[in-house]
């Protein structure tokens, strides 16, 4: 039952049904923060993953980022594509499954962001998806990770995400260079959120 969320007819029914509840409907503050506060070096390459409708990804299109944003639901990439268009912005969207990108493709990012994605993979998957956020990065590449949320959970999704689990399955791959919980989350989301950033060495 929990491995229905591998399928992205899950997502596009969510999305038609109009059950995404995740959506913010606007940019995630705290990226919006790290885009204002220069952590992003411009022209730098970036993935978005799991952009759902695409706010954060045409942010960081008009800051000057090189945009790639994955998804595997069609419905979610084509609200997102008709953002992008709205704004001018220039995205290479990828109706892919993230987990077979790094063999699909050699391209490899500086960034790689991920807000409200991995709470939404099956629990299972978190180590294969940390190795595969290790396969994406370029060497000194940034992994941007907003867990969510951070409290146990029954059912799914979202899982819920335990900083310790976490830290040690991404620590296998990846140095962990900050982990902040004082970040400007949603008022729903306050408290439940945790902003860290990983480090790929080589
Ligand atoms: C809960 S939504 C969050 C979307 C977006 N990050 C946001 O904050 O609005 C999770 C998104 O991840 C996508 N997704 C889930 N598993 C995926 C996979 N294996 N490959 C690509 N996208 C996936 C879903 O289609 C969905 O759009």
């Amino acid at each position: 039952m929990i491995n229905i969320v591998n399928n992205p007819e899950f997502w596009d029914d969510l999305y038609k049904d109009k059950l995404d509840r995740w959506d913010l409907k606007t940019p995630t503050p705290v990226f919006l923060e790290l885009l204002n506060k220069e952590f992003f070096n411009q022209k730098s390459s970036i993935l978005i993953a799991g952009c759902g409708k695409g706010y954060d990804a045409v942010e960081a299109a008009e800051f000057g980022l090189n945009v790639s944003a994955v998804d595997f639901s069609a419905e979610a990439l084509e609200s997102a594509r008709k953002l992008a268009l709205n704004k001018n912005a220039i995205i290479n969207f990828l109706l892919e499954d993230i987990f077979s990108l790094s063999e699909k493709s050699e391209t490899r990012y500086d960034y790689i962001y991920d807000y409200v994605t991995y709470c939404s993979f099956s629990p299972q998957r978190r180590y294969e998806y940390a190795k595969t956020i290790y396969s994406l990065l370029k060497e000194n590449g940034r992994f941007v990770f907003i867990l969510f949320p951070v409290e146990k959970r029954s059912a799914g999704p979202p899982f819920g995400v335990d900083e310790q689990e976490t830290i040690k399955i991404f620590s296998e791959f990846l140095t962990l260079e900050s982990a902040d919980r004082n970040i400007n989350s949603i008022k729903p989301r306050k408290g439940r959120e945790i902003l860290h950033i990983y480090r790929k060495d080589k």
